[in-house]
C-alpha cells in the first residue's frame, strides 16, 4: 500500500518541486544571481507608463540567445537589488530560440515602479544579462484594495483601501448612485519589516505593504443598498461600489446568500500552487450578477502570501470586485500564522515570517485583542463563530474561555442558526496521523477540547480548511471538500442533535489525494477530484448549502438543514 502510494505519487511530486512549473519565488537561488549584463541583448517594455492598476505591458528583447531555463523576472521597485529581493512573479522566455521574444505581463500597482530582468542559468544559477527600462504607473496614490468588513457592531461597515501616501483619506457614501451624502474619514495604519518574526518576509520577501486606511461608516439603516467611493481629495477616488447592509437582526431576517471557503491564494504568473483560484474568484463574481449575495467567509489560508508581501497585493487585487461589494470575514490559518517561537500553537514556518502581523493589519475583524484572532458576529438569523487552531485552544485557557462564554450567550430565539469555523478541521478523512500538527492528532486535539461545546450548544455547522497530506507534507500538501453526518464523538446522530461539520478548503490551493480507501463512517461526502467553493442560503427555519466546481460550475454536493 505504501509502496504502491509512493508509485503514484511521486513523478507527479517531483516535477512540482523540480520542474518548470515550480510555484514560488523561494525556488530562485537569490544568493547565486550574478549580474553579468550582455551590451547585445535590447530588452524594452511597452507601454512606459500604465494609467490604471492592472494593464498589460509586453516585454520584448533581442541579442538573447536562449537557452534552457532562460527567465524574465518582474520586479518593483525598479531598483531593487536582485541579490536580495525576490520578484514579484517571472516568466519562463526559453522557448525563444531565434534571439528574440516577447512576454505579456499584468501589472498591479503597488505604488512603485516596475523593472523587467533577463536572467539565462535558469532558476538555480541565474545571470542578470539585460533589463528593460523602466515601467511607471500614472498616480501611485490609486485607491486599491478596497474591501469591507463588519465590525461586530449592528449597523456598521468598516472600508479598507491601500494607498502610497495620505492627506485625508475618506469614503463618500449614500443610498442613490453617484449622490454621496455622507462622508466618513479615516484612519491609517501600516506595518514594519521589524515587525516581521523572521525570513522571508523580513528579506527577500518584504516590500511596504503602503498605507492602509480605515473606515467606519455607522448607523446604516438595515436592508439598504449603499454606493460609495473611497480615496484622498489630493489623489484621487475609486470607482463606486455598492453594498447591500446588514439585514434587520433576528430571525425574520431576509433570506442570506454566503460564499463560504478556505484556502484560496491567488493566481500571480508562476506562483502556481493555487492555480485554481482564478477559477473560484471568476465564478463568484459571476454568481453575484445573478444571485444577491449577502456576505463571503475565507476561513483561513487567505493569500499565501507566506512572507512574500506583494502576494498580498496580488491578493487582493484578485479579489476586489467580490470584497468591495460583500462584506469580507476572514478566519486566520496556518500560512497567515504559524511561526517557530511567536506564540503560534503549532511551529512550523507557515506564515513565512509575517507570524499573523500582515494579516492583523490587513483584516481586522472585531476580535478581543491584538493577536488573539477569534470573534464573534450575528447576521440576520446566523451567529457565526470564528476561533483560530493556530492559538491554544485548551480546555481552561484564554481562546477556550471565550468560546464558552460567546456560545453560552447566543439568543437562539434571535439567531436559529450557529455556524462555527476555524481553519484545521475537526473531523477529516485524511492518511495524515504523523506528528503534531498533521491532520489527526490535530482533529483529536480539537474534539478533546471542543466538541463538548459544540454539541452543549448546538452548533448546527461547522466549517474548517487545511486538509493536509502524509507523506512529506511540502510535496503534497492540498485541498479538497468534504461533509460528515451529523457528529458527535464519532458517532452519526439525527438532525439537529449535532454539528455537520464541513471542509471547505477547496477554493484554490491544489488537491490532495490523501484519503484512506475506506471512508469513516461519519463521512458523507469526501470530493478529491475538483476545486470549488461554497453557497449557503439561509432563513430561519432553513439552510442550505451547494458546493460548486471550478470547473464547470456544476453542483458537486448540495444538503439541507432545517428547523
Ligand atoms: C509621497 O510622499 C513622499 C514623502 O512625503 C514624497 O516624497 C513623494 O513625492 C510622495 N509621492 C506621491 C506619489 O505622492
Ligand atoms: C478552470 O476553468 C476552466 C473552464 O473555464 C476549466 O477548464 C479548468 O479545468 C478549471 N481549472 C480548475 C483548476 O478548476
Ligand atoms: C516550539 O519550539 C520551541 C523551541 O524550539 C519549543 O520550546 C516549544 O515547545 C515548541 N512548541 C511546540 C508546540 O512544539
Ligand atoms: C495551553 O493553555 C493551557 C490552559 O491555559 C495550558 O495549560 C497549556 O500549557 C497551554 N499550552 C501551551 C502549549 O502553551
Ligand atoms: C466517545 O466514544 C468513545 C468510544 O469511541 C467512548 O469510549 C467514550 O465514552 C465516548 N465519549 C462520550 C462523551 O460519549
Ligand atoms: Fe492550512
Amino acid at each position: 500500500m505504501v509502496a504502491l502510494f509512493y508509485l503514484v505519487v511521486l513523478p507527479t511530486s517531483s516535477a512540482h518541486i523540480h520542474g518548470r512549473d515550480a510555484g514560488a519565488s523561494t525556488r530562485i537561488h537569490l544568493d547565486k544571481i550574478v549580474v553579468a549584463r550582455d551590451g547585445d541583448v535590447r530588452m524594452s517594455a511597452w507601454p512606459g507608463e500604465l494609467k490604471r492598476s492592472g494593464e498589460w505591458v509586453s516585454v520584448s528583447w533581442s541579442g538573447a540567445s536562449a537557452s534552457w531555463g532562460d527567465w524574465v523576472g518582474v520586479y518593483s521597485p525598479a531598483d531593487a537589488d536582485v541579490t536580495v529581493t525576490a520578484p514579484i512573479k517571472y516568466k519562463y522566455a526559453d522557448e525563444f530560440k531565434d534571439g528574440y521574444g516577447k512576454l505579456w505581463f499584468r501589472l498591479t500597482n503597488m505604488r512603485a515602479d516596475y523593472v523587467f530582468h533577463y536572467f539565462s542559468g535558469g532558476i538555480d544559477k541565474p545571470t542578470l544579462i539585460a533589463s528593460s527600462n523602466r515601467v511607471t504607473f500614472a498616480n501611485y496614490n490609486e485607491p486599491l484594495q478596497g474591501r469591507l468588513m463588519l465590525t461586530g457592531v449592528p449597523h456598521e461597515m468598516r472600508v479598507m483601501w491601500t494607498t502610497l501616501n495620505t492627506t485625508s483619506p475618506q469614503v463618500k457614501f449614500g443610498t442613490s448612485p453617484g449622490q454621496y451624502v455622507g462622508s466618513v474619514s479615516a484612519s491609517t495604519t501600516t506595518y514594519t519589516r521589524d515587525q516581521m518574526c523572521g525570513a522571508p518576509a523580513n528579506t527577500e520577501g518584504w516590500r511596504d505593504p503602503g498605507l492602509f486606511h480605515s473606515a467606519v461608516l455607522s448607523n446604516l439603516s438595515p436592508d439598504t443598498r449603499y454606493y460609495y467611493v473611497y480615496g484622498d481629495p489630493a489623489y484621487g477616488f475609486s470607482e463606486e461600489a455598492s453594498f447591500m447592509s446588514a439585514p434587520r437582526p433576528g430571525a425574520a431576517s431576509r433570506t442570506l446568500n454566503i460564499f463560504a471557503y478556505g484556502d484560496m491564494g491567488k493566481t500571480t504568473q508562476h506562483w502556481n500552487n493555487e492555480k485554481a483560484s482564478i477559477n473560484t474568484t471568476r465564478l463568484m463574481i459571476k454568481d453575484m450578477q445573478a444571485i444577491p449575495m449577502d456576505l463571503a467567509i475565507h476561513i483561513g489560508d487567505i493569500s499565501y502570501a507566506v512572507g512574500y508581501g506583494a502576494q498580498w497585493d496580488e491578493f487582493h487585487d484578485q479579489v476586489s470586485a467580490i470584497s468591495t461589494r460583500l462584506p469580507y470575514m476572514t478566519c486566520i490559518g496556518n500560512h497567515e500564522r504559524d511561526f517557530p517561537n511567536s506564540g503560534s500553537r503549532f511551529n512550523g514556518t507557515d506564515s513565512g515570517g509575517e507570524c499573523g502581523v500582515a494579516y492583523e493589519v490587513r483584516y481586522p475583524m472585531p476580535t478581543p485583542g491584538r493577536d488573539q484572532p477569534w470573534y464573534s458576529f450575528d447576521y440576520g438569523s446566523v451567529h457565526f463563530v470564528f476561533m483560530s487552531s493556530e492559538h491554544n485552544f485548551t480546555i481552561g485557557g484564554t481562546q477556550w474561555q471565550w468560546i464558552e462564554a460567546d456560545l453560552r450567550k447566543v439568543d437562539r430565539t434571535k439567531t436559529p442558526w450557529i455556524i462555527f469555523s476555524g481553519h484545521r478541521p475537526m473531523y477529516i478523512d485524511s492518511n495524515y496521523d504523523k506528528g503534531d500538527s498533521a491532520d489527526q492528532p490535530v482533529a483529536r486535539e480539537l474534539r478533546r477540547n471542543l466538541e463538548d461545546l459544540l454539541f452543549k450548544y448546538r452548533v448546527d455547522l461547522a466549517f474548517w480548511g487545511h486538509h493536509h497530506s502524509s507523506v512529506e507534507s511540502c510535496l503534497l500538501v492540498g485541498a479538497q471538500y468534504q461533509r460528515s453526518c451529523p457528529v458527535f464523538n464519532g458517532t452519526c446522530m439525527s438532525e439537529g442533535q449535532a454539528t455537520t461539520h464541513v471542509v471547505i478548503g477547496m477554493a484554490g490551493y491544489r488537491l490532495s489525494t490523501d484519503i484512506p480507501l475506506t471512508m469513516p463512517s461519519w463521512a458523507r461526502v469526501v470530493d478529491v477530484s475538483e476545486n470549488g467553493y461554497t453557497r449557503l442560503s439561509v432563513t430561519s427555519s432553513r439552510l442550505e448549502m451547494t458546493f460548486i466546481s471550478d470547473v464547470d460550475a456544476r453542483v458537486k454536493d448540495h444538503f439541507v438543514l432545517t428547523k
